[in-house]
């Protein structure tokens, strides 16, 4: 997601140590302060178990890696920079668009007019804002096959509200000053919203599943309007609330609505960030900022304190009219006439009715989820898995299963200061479930353990539980737990509890499935929460962009990565170091272009990550603000060594006039053999949701709000747009995608010319 739509959000306000606390009582000991001074002597290895080795040349203690070896290499030549409107890729390789916003399902709805005149309620068409995105194929029986290549649907979420002004003829007719624009995280005037613009805005966020169009050699050559599997989740998609058996009664009692009054089921599912892929073959689609379209009216009646805790912890609407940011906030869809079902008004959170049963006050409690879907199953009710927690879910990576053994879960939490997490089965690993759809997900996901990271300041680190018998959870005083249920519902609270490392917007995790080694992009930070005083271990520097945009704080972002003690997805423990460092290429290279970036290969705030089963390659994707002013975002592809494999390294923050000093484990350089930038978007876009086809032949990868920001051009009768990607060309000398004009979200298909597997 964007940068300036959740960065100033900051919902943790508990006291529990940042790094910086961590940080200052290991500066506190002198003999240590020198350490970190003057790097690395003999004595460090007692310290520091995870330097294997360092350096004391002219990189200032890095370790350069050696290059891959040739089987790892990575055969093609790096994109320079580019701001250019259109996807740039290396020589010898195409893009196509598979499908883009508004791409109708079936061929009985009108092809897509890019001018905001559809009429229909957007519940057969491809949301807006495509991110998390998978693949699975399908075998003779109907369902998901891990052996299958010959036929496949591909799972795409959709995020964001963000650019729903393009949906309408001239933007939203009831909104902002300029009457254009505004979106879930507020400036809606409270006005009245038309039926017809709140069904087109409610019904694009969800996942978007199409069959794809294979050829005899697996190439995806488009999708398949009309199939069977062709499928739109929504908000409005009934979905089953699930959790572990001996606590289900006491969820559900959580989910309560006048919709449902039992809490069995709630409806559908709401910015669809990240995902998973199960080893049985289902789709996890990870609801992230779910918190902002709630809306409290001008006289509402609050519903108890317990609840307006729990809302404040998550920034849902807490007080009457204002959100917690004095905003208000959603898109006032509760306002809409017609009100079927409930469909408007339940985004009205008030207590309004007598108890829950008659309102719903607990609306938001039903969001905050990974949501299992089965894509090969299309009359499959999805499930919100509940056990793995509710929080601003980014993304949900398993660990390589290994038969006999639990499955882990890696899920970041994505707002400033918020946890890394993990979720481990009860059940053992079992090849017998692949294709075991709905059922398997019971089995895996509702059984197991939560857990929350601590990183510890010797390179080590913990997984709390978050077990309603911890102590620090039954002590809590800020939020009273009644039960595990609670536990699970307000993992937030109860990660505060037990004393987890607030993080710099975890974002995307990643499985390196040679080792079981997990990354985590850390994206970025701003001057407010990281400054020279505040900086650690993990979180190590505090600077200002030297040029354009000069960002202060942690404006590039970095990559952590960590081996679980004994390689165990069971571990309570693990090993962690930093990976890469973001960082323009010609920032001070001792300290912010620490990772030696070059024009080839510098990156600003790593957002997307994903291992490429086939090639063993990590492909990290930017969401970027801070760099845009010389780099559009973009897709690069990585080389990965192992956690420990560089120097120790100290870097000396001297923002302004005050100084800090940190050290931090490092990856070692990676340079331009192991690092290098494969694909830039078009202006105004992210990169984010990467696969791949079988044989590793077809990347698939999501452009994302392309022209963000264009609001701000023109008026309700001059509308005009930053971008009109991918209308006006998809890529460097290619045709345009559909109608020009407006920017459209996508789904690219990108293919080697010579028909070689992508990038070795
Ligand atoms: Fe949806 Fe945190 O990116
Ligand atoms: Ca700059
Ligand atoms: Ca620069």
């Amino acid at each position: 997601m964007a940068l300036g739509h959740h960065d100033d959000t900051i919902d943790n306000v508990s006291d529990n140590e940042h790094f910086q606390t961590v940080l200052a009582r290991g500066l506190a000991d002198p003999a240590r302060r020198r350490l970190l001074r003057g790097g690395l002597g003999l004595s460090a290895a007692s310290v520091l178990p995870l330097v294997t080795a360092c350096a004391s040349d002219s990189t200032g203690g890095l370790r350069a890696l050696a290059e891959p070896a040739a089987a790892a290499k990575l055969s093609f030549g790096a994109v320079g920079k580019s701001l250019l409107d259109t996807v740039v890729l290396p020589t010898g390789y195409t893009a196509r668009v598979l499908h883009a916003t508004g791409d109708s399902l079936d061929s009985a709805l009108a092809a897509y007019s890019n001018l905001g005149t559809e009429i229909d309620d957007w519940s057969r068409r491809i949301g807006d804002h495509h991110d998390g995105v998978d693949i699975f194929y399908v075998g003779a029986s109907g369902g998901y096959s891990a052996a299958a290549t010959s036929r496949a649907v591909l799972a795409v979420n959709h995020e964001s509200s963000a650019d729903a002004h393009f949906f309408h003829p001239a933007g939203q007719t009831s909104g902002s000053s300029t009457g254009l624009k505004f979106d879930q995280f507020g400036s809606w005037d409270g006005g009245v919203r038309p039926e017809l613009e709140s069904l087109k805005e409610i019904n694009h966020h969800g996942v978007s599943i199409v069959e794809l169009n294979l050829d005899s050699a697996g190439k995806v050559t488009g999708y398949k309007q009309d199939s069977a599997y062709n499928r739109r989740i929504t908000p409005q998609t009934v979905v089953d609330i699930r959790g572990p058996i001996a606590h289900l009664a006491n969820i559900r009692q959580m989910m309560v609505t006048r919709f449902d009054t039992t809490g069995a089921t709630a409806r559908g599912t709401l910015n669809n960030c990240g995902m998973g892929k199960t080893p049985w073959g289902t789709y996890l689609t990870c609801e992230e900022n779910w918190a902002v379209y709630w809306n409290m009216p001008s006289g509402s009646t609050l519903p108890d304190a317990k609840t307006i805790a729990s809302r404040k912890r998550y920034g849902v609407a807490s007080t009457a009219p204002a959100g917690s940011t004095g905003k208000l906030l959603g898109q006032g869809w509760y306002t809409a006439p017609n009100d079927t079902n409930f469909r408007f008004s339940r985004f009205n959170v008030a207590a309004s009715g007598a108890s829950a049963v008659d309102d719903f006050r607990n609306e938001p409690n039903t969001f905050g989820f990974n949501v299992e879907i089965d894509p090969c199953a299309p009359g499959s009710t999805p499930a919100k898995r509940v056990a793995m927690g509710r929080f601003a879910h980014e993304a949900a990576v398993c660990s390589a299963p290994v038969a006999g053994k639990q499955l882990a879960f890696y899920m970041g939490c994505d707002s400033r200061n918020e946890y890394i997490y993990k979720f481990v089965s009860a059940a053992a690993w079992d090849p017998a479930d692949i294709g075991g759809g709905m059922a398997a997900g019971n089995k895996y996901l509702d059984e197991g353990k939560l857990y929350v990271a601590r990183f510890s300041d010797d390179g080590t680190g913990q997984w709390l539980e978050l077990s309603y018998d911890a102590p620090a959870i039954r002590a809590y005083t800020v939020y009273a737990f009644a039960n595990q249920a609670d536990v699970f519902v307000n993992a937030r609270h109860a990660a505060d509890a037990v004393g987890a490392t607030k993080m710099d917007r975890p974002e995307w995790g990643a499985v390196n499935p040679a080792n079981g080694e997990v990354y985590f992009c850390l994206t970025n930070n701003n001057s407010t929460n990281r400054t020279p005083s505040s900086t650690n271990a993990a979180n190590p520097r505090a600077y200002t962009d030297s040029d354009g945009k000069k960002s202060s704080g942690n404006p590039n972002g970095h990559i952590i990565r960590f081996r679980e003690s004994g390689g165990l997805s069971t571990a309570t423990g693990f090993q962690w170091d930093i990976f890469v460092f973001g960082a323009e290429e010609d920032a001070d290279a001792d300290n912010v272009n620490i990772s030696r970036l070059t024009a080839n290969n510098s990156l600003s705030s790593p957002d997307g990550l994903w291992f490429s089963p086939s090639s063993g390659i990590l492909w990290i994707q930017t969401d970027d603000g801070a760099f845009t002013d010389e780099l559009n975002c973009c897709l690069f592809a990585a080389v990965p060594g192992e956690v420990g494999d560089g120097g120790a390294y100290t870097v000396l923050n001297t923002q302004g006039s005050s100084t800090g000093i940190q050290r931090t484990f490092v990856g070692g350089l990676l340079g331009e053999a192991r690092l290098k930038r494969f694909l830039i978007g078009p202006k105004g876009s992210e990169i984010t949701g990467i696969t791949e086809t079988a044989d590793g032949t077809v990347l698939l990868v999501n452009v994302q709000h392309p022209g963000e920001g264009t609001a701000a051009i023109g008026t309700a009768s001059n509308f005009t747009f930053e971008s009109q990607w991918p209308g006006n060309g998809v890529s460097a000398g290619a045709s345009g995608y559909g109608p020009a004009g407006r920017p459209r979200s996508a789904t690219l298909v990108i293919t080697r010319t010579d028909g070689g597997k992508i990038a070795r």
